[in-house]
């Protein structure tokens, strides 16, 4: 099929905006500029050491490291999309305050929580890097210009849409507007975000897990016995042998999942105990869970439904696994058990009065 023959992005929107009457177009207006602004960023990361991006940044309100390219993604973003008209506000991973739609511009209905870039600690050595976005319906006080750190903090299962893009070998959109998973590639060529996966569904089984292994100690008893299991394979409780991986940028992770099956883990550790998991609830964990679950899959904090969760901050942290199925539930059962306690110090598992079995 010629790329001519397929449908775009645009096209795939005015589709499923069919099945609303009385739907303005501002919703598509406000994924077209999401999408526009993911192009943006990948011409910018395609470039690496070529583009002469800002200075570097300071740290972030998560006290992490700002790469220039974090920096200049969140002002894509910003600048890409609060001139439309369909924005009551924005939230992103490198701003400390929710960001209110400047006053020359019109206010939407609509806010905008992102990622600008996730996995950035892989620019320098290129890897592959995306960028994660969630839409919620924006509340009244919002829309009306009261916008507060509050209206954002709404459970996952409240998206209106989600998605991500992946800087890779091809740049590709990944978007659910609530009715399944289809997947864009970008024709560099034409610059156009072209459908070449309609209708994406997460294997229900695998053989495949992605934790960062390094934290073993860390894990509470159920993620080190799932991960145990898998790594006894054919010998162990599981019968069968497992395949790890570990690519440090959770929308690749996510990617190969949606494409291969596979499971997520980012359990909370007591490396920081006042640090419940790593992943952030809103821009992280609820718009990558949306798309899973669209596509069949299963996304949790390990104990419940990670979408269910009732946000209490904008930056708060999860416990994060989703993926096949089969397994996210085979977890969650782990944690049910009675010995799914909760985190073991290191120190006091060290000093336990047991030997170890
Ligand atoms: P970000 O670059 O936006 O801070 O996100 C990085 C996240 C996620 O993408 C990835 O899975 C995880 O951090 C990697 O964590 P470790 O470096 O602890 O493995
Ligand atoms: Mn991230
Ligand atoms: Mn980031």
């Amino acid at each position: 099929m010629n790329t001519y023959q397929r449908q775009t992005l645009t096209q795939y929107l005015i589709d499923q905006r069919r099945r609303y009457p009385g739907a303005t177009g501002d919703f598509n207006s406000l994924i077209l500029d999401v999408a526009m602004a993911c192009k943006a960023i990948a011409r910018q990361v395609a470039l690496g050491k070529l583009a002469d991006t800002p200075a570097a940044g300071a740290t972030n309100v998560q006290g992490e490291e700002q790469k220039p390219l974090d920096v200049l993604s969140n002002e894509v973003f910003l600048r890409t999309t609060e001139w439309g008209g369909h924005l009551a506000g924005m939230a992103s991973e490198e701003m400390d305050q929710p960001y209110d739609i400047p006053a020359q511009f019109a206010r939407g209905k609509y806010l905008l929580v992102f990622d600008p870039l996730d996995g950035s600690s892989n620019i320098d050595v290129n890897v592959s890097v995306g960028s994660i976005f969630s839409v919620l319906r924006a509340p009244e006080e919002a829309v009306a210009g009261a916008l507060t750190e509050q209206h954002f903090l709404q459970p996952g299962a409240q998206q209106v849409a989600a998605g991500y893009a992946l800087y890779g070998p091809t740049t590709m959109l990944i978007l659910t507007v609530g009715h399944g998973v289809a997947g864009f590639t970008l024709d560099p060529n034409l610059g156009e975000f072209m459908l070449t996966h309609a209708d994406l569904r997460v294997p229900e089984e695998t053989q495949e897990f992605a934790i960062n292994a390094s934290n073993r100690r860390f894990w509470e008893p159920p993620v080190q016995r799932y991960v145990d299991e898998c790594q006894a394979g054919r010998e162990g409780p599981r019968g069968k042998d497992f395949n790890m991986r570990w690519i440090a940028s959770m929308v690749a992770e996510a990617h190969r999942i949606l494409m291969r099956g596979g499971v997520f883990l980012y359990p909370p550790d007591n490396k920081e105990p006042r640090r419940p998991g790593r992943l952030r609830l809103l821009y992280e964990a609820n718009p990558v869970g949306f798309v899973i679950e669209q596509a069949g899959g299963r996304a949790s904090t390990g104990r419940r439904p990670v979408l269910g969760v009732q946000p209490e901050a904008l930056h708060q942290r999860v416990g994060l696994v989703f993926g096949s199925r089969s397994e996210v539930e085979r977890i969650e059962r782990y944690h049910a058990e009675p010995d799914g306690r909760d985190i073991v110090t290191p120190l006091f598992a060290e000093r336990t009065l047991f030997r170890a079995a």
